[in-house]
Formats: structure tokens, C-alpha cells, sequence
């Protein structure tokens, strides 16, 4: 068996095993301990003029936290380059038709885009198709920026693509604060051996962040 292989093997296994834990601890009368998350509180944020011209929606799906606040940081940038930003978690999008360009985010749980993240690019794909939109994806598999990670790391964000493909998008390193998990997700993580810490570049962002382009 190659290297490859056997690697994809342990990593079945560890999330195998991660899985049936979740499972139990799920479904034994732990569940509500297992699943109570610390209270994290949302970002919703308006920036820039209100006469601008142009109104952009940077919005987003988190668990823990950390995407809003990539969020938030993509809408100040945004903003400076004179454009009216509103900064929401997709929950709280109500009027989708006002934006003349949208920038989604989404924090990655098992490899995949969050399900509320998804269903809002799939519930809005006749006006999204007519604006000028883009993806940003927060995750740890590009803790360690190698070509194989990065190659990994957009399969997270393959079927979201396949829905509607974007002008531009990136992927960035996440954070990982126990102390803003489900007693669940905490379990996970240690089977997994997700390092805690907050991966997050600034300066990364803040780069993709001026350089988007979100004009018609
Ligand atoms: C339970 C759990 C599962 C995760 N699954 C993945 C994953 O499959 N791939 C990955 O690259 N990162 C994974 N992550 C890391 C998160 O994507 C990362 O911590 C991100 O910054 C979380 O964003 P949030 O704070 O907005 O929820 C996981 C984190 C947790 C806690």
C-alpha cells in the first residue's frame, strides 16, 4: 500500500471513530450537554457611506466564530474602497435584491461548506447569477499552505461552485478555540487531532479583500 493510501486509511478511521463518538454521545442522554454551544456572539455590521452608490453584502456562515470575523474584516475592506457594505450571517439576509454584489462565506464542519451556506447560494441562484459574487471559505486544511492541502481544501468548495461559479475564490486558514465548542465538537477534535490555535492571516485577507472585484 503507498503512503497515500495508508494515510487515507488512517484518516478514514480517525473520522470513523470520530463519527461513532459523535454518535453515541449524540444519541445517550448526554445529547443536550454534548451539542450546548458557548454563546458566540453574531457579527452584523453596516460600513462606508450611506450615499454611496453601490451596496455590497458580505455574508456568511459560522459554528464558532471565526468566519464572521473574516467576514467582518472583508467588509471594512470593502467599504474603504467606497461602497456601502453590510456585513450579515445568511440567516439574516432578507432583501438580496438591494446588493449589487455579494461576497459568501462559510466555515468548513467535515469537510464540507455549511448547510445553511450552501442553501443560500441555492435559494438565491437566479439573482446571484446577475451580480457580481465571490467565495471565501475558512478552514484548517491550509493551516499548512502546500499545494496539496490547497488541492484538498477546494474540494470543500467544489459542489457550491458547481451550483454557481464565482468571479473569485479563496480559501483561508481557520481557528480552533475549544472554549467556543460543543462538548461534541471537542471530542471530534481530539480523535482528529485538530491543533488549537488561530491560523488566521490578516494580511492574506485584507489583500484578497481589495483586490475582489466586485464592481459590474
Ligand atoms: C468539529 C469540527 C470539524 C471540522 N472539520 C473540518 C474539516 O473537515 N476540514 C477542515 O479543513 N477544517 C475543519 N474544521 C476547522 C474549521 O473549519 C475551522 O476551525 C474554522 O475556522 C471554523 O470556523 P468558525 O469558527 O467560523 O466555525 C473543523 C472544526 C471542527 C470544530
Amino acid at each position: 500500500m503507498s503512503n497515500n493510501q495508508s494515510l487515507n486509511r488512517r484518516q478514514f478511521l480517525k473520522i470513523a471513530g470520530a463519527s461513532t463518538a459523535a454518535t453515541v454521545l449524540t444519541c445517550s442522554g448526554l445529547s443536550f450537554a454534548a451539542t450546548r454551544r458557548p454563546s458566540i456572539p453574531a457579527i452584523h455590521a453596516c460600513y462606508g457611506e450611506t450615499s454611496a452608490m453601490r451596496k455590497t453584502l458580505v455574508t456568511y456562515a459560522t459554528r464558532a466564530g471565526a468566519t464572521g470575523e473574516v467576514a467582518d474584516l472583508i467588509g471594512q475592506v470593502l467599504a474603504s474602497s467606497g461602497t456601502w457594505v453590510d456585513v450579515l450571517p445568511v440567516e439574516n439576509v432578507h432583501n438580496l435584491g438591494d446588493y449589487q454584489s455579494v461576497i459568501v462565506g462559510s466555515a468548513i464542519r467535515y469537510g464540507r461548506w455549511l448547510p445553511e451556506a450552501a442553501e443560500f447560494i441555492h435559494g438565491n441562484l437566479s439573482t446571484l447569477a446577475t451580480r457580481p459574487l465571490a467565495y471565501f471559505t475558512v478552514c484548517m486544511a491550509v493551516r499548512e499552505d502546500t499545494p496539496q492541502n490547497r488541492a484538498r481544501a477546494e474540494e470543500f468548495v467544489q459542489p457550491v461552485r458547481a451550483l454557481l461559479e464565482p468571479r473569485a475564490s479563496a480559501i483561508f486558514a481557520g481557528k480552533v478555540d475549544h472554549g467556543r465548542l460543543t462538548l461534541a465538537e471537542r471530542l471530534i477534535s481530539g480523535i482528529i487531532q485538530m491543533p488549537q490555535g488561530d491560523f488566521r492571516d490578516w494580511q492574506a485577507i485584507r489583500s484578497w479583500g481589495e483586490t475582489l472585484p466586485i464592481s459590474a
